[in-house]
């Protein structure tokens, strides 16, 4: 969009399901970067509001509802404060963090739908659907289980396949389980409202054809979605949790959960814009946070119906058809709205090799993060932008989270910061010493860092904030550089002008830094701002070399980044390597053998025994050669232990053997039975033996 044209943004951030807290993955792959988008475009004194909410309907909250034995609304209460702390505290600066539990938001969505019933756009039909006799109920989305037919994943939902990103209609799935009773489900006729995205198909390739400047990723699904060819999509689903359908014959029917959350974004935005004009704090604001609220004089409608107006989504992947697609064909059967001008969205951040996965507790939870680091917001949000996986999936590792802190926050951000704040306490009792003669190696660094905001700023504009993020860098380290090179704690013996003027060009590095960290690590921009004691600039100010004006005085420094030290680092390796124990498989999924008859298992004469004594056998790593007491007699069997029992450790302990297995010959030696052990899935052995003394000979049965 011409930049030029534009008045306002509005700026979404995907709503996250709230059935659990939110992690690193969220935070890296939607929230900062919006955030840092959002900033930016505050910071240049654009209109902007940067909206995002809790998604409280559909099957992902009724399920989560049912593992933890509360209600679905329990459920939401307790993660949307969970979820909005945690964004808070990262200082994600949304306008509003509202939810689509909120009667705005039910009459918002209620309201869409019937405007696209009115004009006829909906297509009803009676299909067969999933059922669960035993649960009785229908099954949608995530109620229901099975393997894809696109990627053969085995646990893809009704609605999507996670592993291959595919979105489905129940019935595709292959071998369909119900995730209510594990049972297969039966199919049941029942009405449904869909969307005929069909009809869609030339406008919205029209569309998606305008924005080549998508990122790849996202404009190449959107390709292969349209060239696969588009289908009606129902718009309901037979459930009692989310928002009624508004029409007649539509008991037991709510809005499909990504029919209503993106209508969301429009909600929220006017929950925003009416707090304002009510003029009065209305209690049911506590039930989300609002910021600025003072200067939310606006109204909703400019910020998407009106063409001047530039909207971008923030997502993940896997929400890629849903906002390019599926939102925008409502948008366009309801009329009257705008489209987003783009729709950046990330790929997916793994942990330590591995995709991140709630159920298997393999993620760092924001909650967590900030009760083991306090104060450490920015280092997290530094790492998850400078790894961002902006075009391809990426790894967060502890060891490089801490590599980067030490490395790059504290050696070059911080080190530079408090360098110059110190020698300017100590030559000129902490003030901005005045500007004198230039020479050239000072006019090239005045130069080069007047070149900075113009390349961040195309940078953010493409939303390649890691790029954008590594100039930042390159701010500090073009002042480490220039501090190295003029030595000034050198030349305060023999010129001292010399040194006014280098620190203050470095004073002039630091309320730049201030100015382009903000969007990105807001409290440090915070803490610099403290310290240089110089207010808040815009945006358009950065690149200038006049931004605090001698004889200003500056406060003490703080530190502004501190070392992470190895402890740290590997307690939080332990924690994972603790989720990574208790995920192995346990030996009782093993899959169970072929069924025997009883006959067979009598035809066992298994007893108990007393190990009487034990040798290795010679020339073997595993084998020891034992001789038992089974009540019957005293035998000789060989047995594969040595590697987990000493001989002189196991005289006198019972055992369970199989008295009848035919005798064999292990190394010369013949086996007269088996000794039973159990295996576990680290491959440990250990006797099968009575809990208590028992004598030996008597029958296992
Ligand atoms: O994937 C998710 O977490 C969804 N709850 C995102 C919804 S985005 C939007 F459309 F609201
Ligand atoms: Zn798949």
């Amino acid at each position: 969009m011409d930049n030029s044209k534009i008045k306002r943004y509005t700026v979404t951030a995907a709503l996250p399901y709230t059935n659990g807290p939110v992690h690193i993955g969220h935070l890296a792959g939607v929230y900062i970067p919006a955030d840092i988008y959002a900033r930016y475009l505050r910071s240049n004194k654009r209109d902007v509001k940067f909206v995002c909410g809790s998604d409280e309907n559909g099957v992902p909250i009724t399920l989560k509802a049912k593992r933890e034995g509360i209600t679905p609304q329990e459920v939401v209460d307790k993660y949307h404060k969970i979820i909005g702390d945690s964004f808070k505290e990262f200082g994600v600066s949304f306008d509003i963090y509202h939810r689509t539990s909120s009667s705005t938001h039910h009459q918002t969505a209620a309201d869409f739908f019937e405007t696209l019933y009115d004009k006829g756009v909906f297509t009803e039909e009676i299909t067969e659907q999933y059922y669960d006799e035993q649960a009785k109920q229908f099954l949608a989305d995530r109620y229901i289980t099975g393997t894809c037919p696109n990627c053969g994943n085995e646990n893809a939902y009704g609605d999507q396949c996670e592993n291959c990103g595919s979105t489905l209609n129940a019935t595709d799935l292959i071998n369909p389980k119900s995730t209510l009773s594990g049972n297969k489900p039966i199919l049941k006729e029942t009405k449904n409202w869909f969307l005929p995205l069909d009809k869609y198909e030339g406008q919205l390739r029209e569309y998606i054809e305008s924005h080549k400047e998508w990122r790849p990723n996202v404009y190449g699904q959107c390709q292969s979605w349209l060239n696969a060819g588009l289908h009606p999509r129902a718009m309901t689903r037979d459930l009692d949790w989310g928002i009624r359908v508004p029409v007649r014959g539509a008991d037991g029917k709510v809005l499909y959960v990504w029919f209503d959350a993106p209508i969301g974004y429009i909600s929220a935005t006017k929950e925003l814009c009416n707090y304002a004009k009510l003029d009065v704090w209305n209690p049911k604001a506590e039930e989300y946070y609002i910021n600025n609220y003072e200067s939310d004089k606006c109204g909703w409608e400019e910020y998407w119906k009106d063409e001047s107006t530039k909207l971008v989504h923030f997502i993940g992947k896997d929400n890629i058809v849903f906002h390019c697609i599926i939102f925008p064909a409502m948008l366009m059967a309801h009329g009257g709205y705008i489209l987003a001008d783009n729709v950046p969205a990330n790929e997916f951040l793994n942990l330590e090799g591995q995709k991140i996965s709630t159920s298997k507790n393999w993620a760092v939870w924001l909650n967590e993060y900030l009760r083991e680091f306090e104060g450490k917001q920015d280092v997290l949000r530094y790492v998850l932008t400078a790894t961002a996986p902006e075009t391809k999936d990426n790894d967060f590792t502890w060891k490089d989270f801490q590599a980067r802190n030490n490395n790059e926050l504290v050696a070059v951000l911080g080190n530079f910061v408090n360098r110059v704040v110190v020698l300017t306490h100590k030559y000129f009792n902490g003030v901005v010493p005045t500007l004198m003669e230039l020479k050239t190696e000072d006019q090239a660094v005045v130069d080069e860092l007047a070149s900075f905001p113009a390349k961040i700023s195309a940078s953010i504009e493409n939303y390649r904030f890691r790029e954008a993020l590594s100039e930042v860098m390159n701010v500090a380290r073009l002042g480490n550089k220039y501090l190295a090179e003029t030595e000034p704690w050198k030349l305060i013996k023999t010129d001292e002008d010399r040194v006014r003027t280098i620190l203050n060009i470095s004073l002039q590095i630091c309320a730049n830094l201030q100015i382009l960290v903000e969007p990105f690590m807001p409290f440090t921009a915070d803490k610099l701002m403290k310290i240089l004691n110089n207010g808040k600039q815009a945006w358009a100010e950065a690149g200038s070399s006049h931004l605090i004006k001698r004889g200003h005085s500056i406060n003490e420094g703080e530190l502004l980044f501190e070392k992470i030290e190895d402890a740290e680092i590997d307690f939080q390796i332990e924690k994972l390597n603790q989720s990574k124990a208790s995920n192995a498989t346990p030996a009782a999924a093993i899959p169970a053998k072929e069924n025997i008859n009883f006959d067979d298992f009598s035809a066992m004469d298994i007893r108990v025994a007393t190990i009487v004594s034990a040798e290795k056998v010679e020339k073997t790593k595993k084998l020891l050669k034992l001789t038992v007491d089974t009540g019957i007699d005293q035998r000789t069997v060989v047995s594969g232990i040595a590697e987990h029992y000493k001989p002189e450790d196991i005289i006198g302990k019972q055992v369970s053997i199989i008295v009848n297995l035919a005798p064999r010959e292990i190394k010369g030696i013949l086996s007269q039975g088996m000794i039973l052990m159990a295996e576990n899935s680290e491959g440990k052995l250990t006797f099968v033996a009575p809990t208590e003394q028992f004598e030996a000979g008597s029958v296992i049965r």
